[in-house]
């Protein structure tokens, strides 16, 4: 549970585009890293390379290496679907299954890896990834019904009981709170704050006062323009980025001058 991650000299294309280039940095276990910066600047296309999601889409791929407590991710003969397993992902938009009820949603990942489970153990399993995900209160009198009968931001919390029901030891968040309310995005911002303590935790985000309420480092990216690629520009405690960066561009960016 909880692995450090260390990025060395990534680049990230899609066929001859370069999306991502030269990205080298290291995410330290129990903490939450925020990624900013503007729009194509290349944070979900990095962000997908840390689980292998990137490679998904055709004529995708990576140069460079992403250790996962010293083990190369890319290495010849890992699988990648281990690797989806081992790091979690909750994207923008909650994506529950629709027709599945509440119980086989959080379940569905753990039956994707072909886990056969006792029913027993399936309920303890379901019980504890929706407390783990702050749900279980509000759905518990209804684990039979649809997920898709929830909240965006209940819908939200049950994509990430779904994620950590494999137990993995990485959750990357892209803008998971871009499409809720701000009392559903707090209670988010609260999970992430819990989960931390066994989670490594990486969390895409445009909103600025996230960015300072729930990461310790943040990570800043930005383009040089239109078809160059994005680059990793600083990256640091999150207060010093967002009071003394040492780039004037992260400073423009946090001040809001672009974006
Ligand atoms: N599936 C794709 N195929 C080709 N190019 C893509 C694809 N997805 C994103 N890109 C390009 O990669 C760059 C980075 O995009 P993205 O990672 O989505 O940025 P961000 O998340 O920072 O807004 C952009 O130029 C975007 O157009
Ligand atoms: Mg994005």
């Amino acid at each position: 549970m909880s692995k450090r991650i260390n990025v060395r000299d990534l680049d990230v294309y899609y066929s001859d585009f370069l999306a991502v280039e030269g990205v080298s940095m290291t995410i330290e276990p129990r903490t939450v890293t925020a990624f900013i910066g503007p729009s194509g600047c290349g944070k979900s296309t990095f962000l997908r390379t840390l689980n292998r999601m990137h490679e998904v889409i055709p004529g995708a791929r990576v140069r460079g290496e992403v250790l996962i407590d010293g083990d190369n991710l890319y290495a010849p003969g890992v699988d990648p679907v281990l690797v989806r397993r081992q790091v979690g992902m909750v994207f923008q938009r909650a994506n529950p299954f629709p027709t599945m009820s509440i119980r086989d949603n959080v379940l569905a990942g753990v039956k994707l890896n072909s886990r056969r489970m006792p029913k027993s153990d399936q309920d303890s399993l379901v019980e504890r990834s929706l407390r783990g995900a702050n749900l279980w209160n509000e759905v518990k009198d209804r684990l039979q019904l649809p997920g898709s009968g929830l909240s965006g931001g209940q819908q939200q919390r049950l994509c990430i009981a779904r994620a950590i029901a494999v137990s993995p030891d990485v959750l990357l968040m892209d803008e998971p709170c871009s499409a809720l309310d701000p009392i559903s995005t707090l209670a988010i911002e609260d999970l992430i704050e819990e989960l931390k303590q066994d989670y490594t935790i990486v969390i895409v985000t445009h909103n600025m006062q996230q960015a300072t309420r729930v990461s310790d480092k943040t990570a800043f990216f930005n383009i040089a323009g239109s078809g160059k690629p994005g680059r990793l520009i600083e990256y640091d405690d999150t207060a010093t980025i967002f009071t003394k960066p040492s780039v004037q561009a992260t400073e423009d960016y946090v001040s809001g001058r672009f974006g």
